[in-house]
């Protein structure tokens, strides 16, 4: 059993997670992001679903944000005072025990691969989490080419995810079949830069995709994810329980 953790730019959710069968062990636990999000608050806000689980276990614990060896290296979507923060570092003394820390489409990604969608899916996988940024996820033959933060790629002269994220869909208040095309532009932008085999689609919008299937019309084979909201928790535990076993 190991706590993962699911650190997002509105919301923390965390849940105990069986990483053997890839489930939620509990009840998931859910926190409004601390705003601004400070290293300091956040670390805050983790000591508290520490204190809510009762937890003295190994934690996993995904962030918006490319993370490398621990240190956080980029901050499109969080407070931009935690660039070069070590991650695992602050965490472990906030919750006393060591963390593992990785970006948060890894872990979904990880998750989906593990047992999701992505499954005894072999050659190039590209899992993509829409939320309040675009997410991405590299697999080849199933192991993770870390940190790949294609959402920032340039489409139509802006970042992507300015364009065709959940947060852009609210913000313009664009209807699924108005954004769905934005998707795909997005996607499309993404198969002539590496050809995957299959695109997995994450976050909350993989819960509408038959609705979207009818305006995508990348050729890549493009799937929903099966793991919803749960996979950033469950990828994040199965990070650290690499680490653990
Ligand atoms: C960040 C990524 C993150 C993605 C999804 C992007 O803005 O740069 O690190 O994975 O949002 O949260």
């Amino acid at each position: 059993m190991i706590l993962g953790i699911d650190i997002g730019g509105s919301a923390i959710k965390a849940a105990l997670v069986d990483t053997a069968i890839g489930s939620l062990a509990s009840d998931r636990y859910r926190l409004e992001t601390p705003q601004p999000a400070t290293p300091a608050e956040v670390a805050r806000a983790f000591r508290t679903i520490l204190q809510h689980f009762d937890w003295l276990g190994p934690v996993g614990c995904g962030l918006p944000a490319a993370v490398t060896n621990g240190v956080v290296q980029t901050a499109a979507n969080i407070d931009q005072s935690w660039l070069q923060v070590r991650a695992d570092q602050l965490f472990g003394e906030a919750g006393g025990r060591p963390v593992v820390v990785l970006n948060d489409a890894d872990a979904a990604g990880t998750a989906e691969m593990a047992f999701g969608q992505g499954k005894l899916q072999t050659g190039t996988v590209l899992v993509v989490t829409v939320g309040t940024g675009l997410g991405t996820a590299l697999f080849r033959n199933g192991v993770l080419v870390p940190n790949t933060e294609l959402g920032h790629v340039i489409l139509n002269g802006q970042d992507a995810e300015t364009y065709a994220s959940a947060a852009a869909k609210t913000r313009q208040q664009l209807s699924l079949t108005e954004w769905t095309p934005r998707l795909d532009a997005y996607l499309r932008r993404l198969e002539e830069l590496i050809w995957p085999d299959m695109f997995i689609i994450g976050g909350g919008i993989s819960a509408e995709f038959d609705q979207m299937a009818p305006f995508l019309t990348v050729a890549t084979t493009t799937r929903p994810a099966l793991l919803g909201n749960d996979a950033g928790i469950i990828g994040a535990a199965l990070a650290a329980a690499k680490l653990t076993n």
